[in-house]
C-alpha cells in the first residue's frame, strides 16, 4: 500500500497551492468588508488547512493503486444521500410555508426567499451533482478498464465540490446571493467552482486518454458533454464585476434583456446538460447493467446524443415569452423546443426498449422498476415541456404552479428516481455485498416516492391552471374578476396536498438511507417475502 504523502511531484505541487490558499484566504478573511465574506474566507482557510493535514498524512493514497479507485465514488454516494435528505426536507418545509405562511417565523434565515434557493441548490447541485460526479467516476473507470487518473485530484474534486455547496448554502441563509436563478452564489464561490470543475474535466479526460479499450462507450459521451457545457455556461453566466475583492457583492457585466437572455440560456441548458444529459449517461450505463440486456439500439443512442446537445442550446428563450426579448428570438426558442421533443423521446424509447425480453424482471426487481419509472417521467416531462413552450400555452402556464409541477415531474420523477435506482445498484457493487439489505424496503421507497410525486404534480397542474384562469378572468365590464389575494387563497388546498406528497418523498428517502447503512454495515439478511412457499395444512 502506497502511503505517499507529499513525496510525489503532484503532492508537493498540491501542498504549495494549499499553503498559498491558506495565506490568501486568511488575509482576505482578516480584511473583509462584510461579515459573510469574512466567514467564507475563514471557512476556505480551514478547508485548506485540513487538506494540507490530510496530504501530510497520506490520506488520498490509501487505495490500492493497482485497482479501480472506488474510495472516492463511495464518498460521493454518501454525500448524495446526505444532501438528498437535506434538500428534500427543505423542499418540503418551504412547501408547508406556502400553505401556512406563519412557518416563516418572521426570521430572515427561515424565510421562504432564503430557503427556496437553498432547496433548489441542495437538490440540483448537491444531491444531483454528487451522484453525477460519483457515477461518472465509476462509469469512466469500468467502461474504459482503467483506474481514475490522478491520486489527489479526484479527492480534490470531491472535497472541493462539497465545499462549494457549503459556501453556496450558508451564503443563501445569511443573505448573500447574486439573484441569478440556479446560479445564486457570488463571484468568489464561482471562481472556486471553476477551479474544481476544471480539475474534474482533467480527471475525466485523463482517464479516457489512458483507456485500455479502443471504443468510448456512449455514457461517457453524455458525461463529457455535461462537463464541458456546464463549464462554458458557468463562465458566461457568471461574468461579473465585484464591488471589492474583499467583499461579497458583485454586479453582472451585462444589463437589461441581454442579461435576462444570458440567464435563461444558462438556466435552460442547466436543465439540458445537468438535469438531463448527465442523467441520461447514468441511464445508458445502469439500465442495461441492471436488466442484463444490451442497449436497445446503439445507433439510436448516437443520434440521440448529437441531436439532443445541438437542439438544447437554442431553446432557452421559451423562458422569456412575452417579455422585452425580440419576438423572433421567442419564436426561435419555441420552435427548437418543439423539435426537442423528438430526440428526448428517442432517448426514452431507447431506454425503455432496452428491457425487451426482460420485462418480467420488473415484477421481481424494485430497483429496475425505479429506473424504468424514471424514464417514463422523463418522457412525460419532455412532452409537457415542448407543449408549454408554445407561446399560446405559455400565456396561461407562465408564472403559475403549472411550471412548478413540470419542474418536479422532471426533477423528482426523472432525476430523483433514476438517482435512487443508481444508488441501489452502486452500494452493493462498491462495498462488495452480494445484494441490498432489504428489497422489501426498496419496494416501500418506490411506492412512497411514486405516490408522493403523483400528489405533487397533479395538485400543481390543478392549482396552476386554476391560477392562470383566475388571473385572466374578466367580468362583463372589463374589470378583473378576482383580486390577487383571492387567487392565493384558492391555492391553499393544493399546497397542502403538495406538502403531503413531499412528505411521502422525504420518508421514502429516509428508508433508502437506512437500507444503505444496513447494507454497508451488516451482512444481507434472508428475504422471505418473494420465495415464500405456503406450507400445506396437516
Ligand atoms: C420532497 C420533495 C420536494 C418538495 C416537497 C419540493 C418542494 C418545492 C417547492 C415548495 C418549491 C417552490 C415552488 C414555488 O416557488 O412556488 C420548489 C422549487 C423547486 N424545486 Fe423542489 N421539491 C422537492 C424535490 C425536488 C427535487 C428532487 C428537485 C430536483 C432534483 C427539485 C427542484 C426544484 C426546482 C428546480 C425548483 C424551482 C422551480 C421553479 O422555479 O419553477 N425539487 N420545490
Ligand atoms: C424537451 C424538453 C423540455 C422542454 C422543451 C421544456 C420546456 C420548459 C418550459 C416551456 C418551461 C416554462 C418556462 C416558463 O414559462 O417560465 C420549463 C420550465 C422548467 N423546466 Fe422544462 N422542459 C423540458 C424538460 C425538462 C426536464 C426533463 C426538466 C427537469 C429534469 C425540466 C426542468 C425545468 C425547470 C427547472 C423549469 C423552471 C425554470 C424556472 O422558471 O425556474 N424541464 N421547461
Amino acid at each position: 500500500m502506497n502511503r505517499g504523502g507529499i513525496t510525489t511531484t503532484g503532492g508537493i505541487f498540491t501542498a504549495l497551492v494549499l499553503i498559498t490558499g491558506i495565506l490568501l484566504t486568511g488575509y482576505a478573511g482578516m480584511n473583509a468588508i462584510d461579515a459573510v465574506f469574512g466567514f467564507h474566507m475563514y471557512l476556505m482557510a480551514a478547508a485548506a488547512i485540513l487538506g494540507l493535514l490530510a496530504l501530510l498524512m497520506g490520506r488520498p493514497y490509501r487505495d490500492d493503486p493497482g485497482k479501480y479507485n472506488y474510495g472516492v465514488v463511495k464518498a460521493f454516494v454518501i454525500a448524495t444521500l446526505f444532501w438528498g435528505v437535506a434538500g428534500f426536507s427543505v423542499g418540503d418545509y418551504i412547501a408547508w410555508e406556502l400553505a401556512f405562511p406563519f412557518l416563516n417565523w418572521d426570521l430572515p434565515w427561515t424565510n421562504f426567499g432564503r430557503l427556496r434557493p437553498l432547496h433548489t441548490s441542495a437538490v440540483i447541485f448537491a444531491f444531483g451533482g454528487n451522484i453525477l460526479l460519483g457515477s461518472s467516476f465509476y462509469v469512466v473507470q469500468r467502461t474504459n478498464h482503467t483506474r481514475l487518473a490522478g491520486n489527489v485530484a479526484p479527492w480534490f474534486v470531491f472535497w472541493g465540490y462539497n465545499l462549494f455547496i457549503l459556501l453556496a448554502g450558508t451564503g443563501y441563509l445569511l443573505g448573500v446571493t447574486q439573484s441569478r436563478e440556479y446560479a445564486e452564489p457570488e463571484w468568489y464561490v464561482d471562481i472556486w467552482l471553476t477551479l474544481v470543475w476544471v480539475t474534474y474535466l482533467l480527471v475525466f479526460m485523463g482517464t479516457l486518454m489512458k483507456r485500455r479499450v479502443s471504443h468510448i462507450y456512449v455514457a461517457n459521451w453524455f458525461y463529457l458533454a455535461f462537463i464541458i457545457t456546464i463549464a462554458v455556461l458557468h463562465l458566461v453566466n457568471n461574468m461579473a464585476v465585484p464591488v471589492s475583492f474583499l467583499g461579497s457583492k458583485s454586479y453582472s457585466l451585462q444589463a437589461g434583456v441581454q442579461d435576462a437572455m444570458t440567464q435563461w440560456w444558462y438556466g435552460h441548458n442547466a436543465v439540458g446538460f445537468f438535469l438531463t444529459a448527465a442523467f441520461l449517461a447514468m441511464m445508458y450505463y445502469f439500465v442495461p447493467k441492471r436488466a442484463e440486456r444490451p442497449v436497445y439500439s446503439y445507433r439510436l443512442s448516437i443520434i440521440h446524443f448529437w441531436s439532443l446537445i445541438f437542439l438544447y442550446m437554442w431553446a432557452g428563450p421559451h423562458h422569456l415569452h412575452y417579455t422585452a426579448l425580440p419576438d423572433w428570438t421567442q419564436s426561435l426558442g419555441m420552435t427548437f423546443s418543439i423539435i426537442l421533443w423528438m430526440p428526448s423521446w428517442g432517448g426514452m424509447i431507447n431506454g425503455l426498449m432496452t428491457l425487451s425480453g426482460a420485462w418480467d424482471k420488473l415484477r421481481t426487481d424494485p430497483v429496475l422498476r425505479m429506473l424504468v419509472v424514471s424514464i417514463a417521467f422523463y418522457g412525460m416531462s419532455t412532452f409537457e415541456g415542448p407543449m408549454m413552450a408554445i407561446k399560446a400555452v405559455n400565456a396561461l402556464s407562465h408564472y403559475t404552479d403549472w411550471t412548478v409541477g413540470h419542474v418536479h415531474s422532471g426533477a423528482m420523477g426523472w432525476v430523483g428516481m433514476v438517482s435512487f435506482g443508481v444508488i441501489y445498484c452502486l452500494v452493493p457493487w462498491l462495498w462488495g455485498k452480494e445484494r441490498l439489505y432489504s428489497m422489501a424496503l426498496v419496494s416501500w421507497h418506490f411506492w412512497l416516492s411514486t405516490v408522493g410525486i403523483l400528489l405533487y404534480i397533479t395538485s400543481m397542474w390543478v392549482s396552476g391552471i386554476l391560477q392562470g384562469l383566475m388571473w385572466r378572468a374578466y367580468d362583463s365590464l372589463g374589470f378583473l374578476e378576482y383580486s390577487f389575494v383571492e387567487t392565493v387563497e384558492a391555492m391553499h388546498p393544493f399546497y397542502v396536498i403538495r406538502a403531503i406528497g413531499g412528505l411521502f418523498f422525504v420518508i421514502g428517502s429516509l428508508i433508502m438511507v437506512f437500507n444503505v447503512i444496513m447494507t454497508i454495515r451488516v451482512a444481507p439478511r434472508e428475504e422471505s417475502y418473494s420465495n415464500a412457499v405456503l406450507a400445506p395444512a396437516e
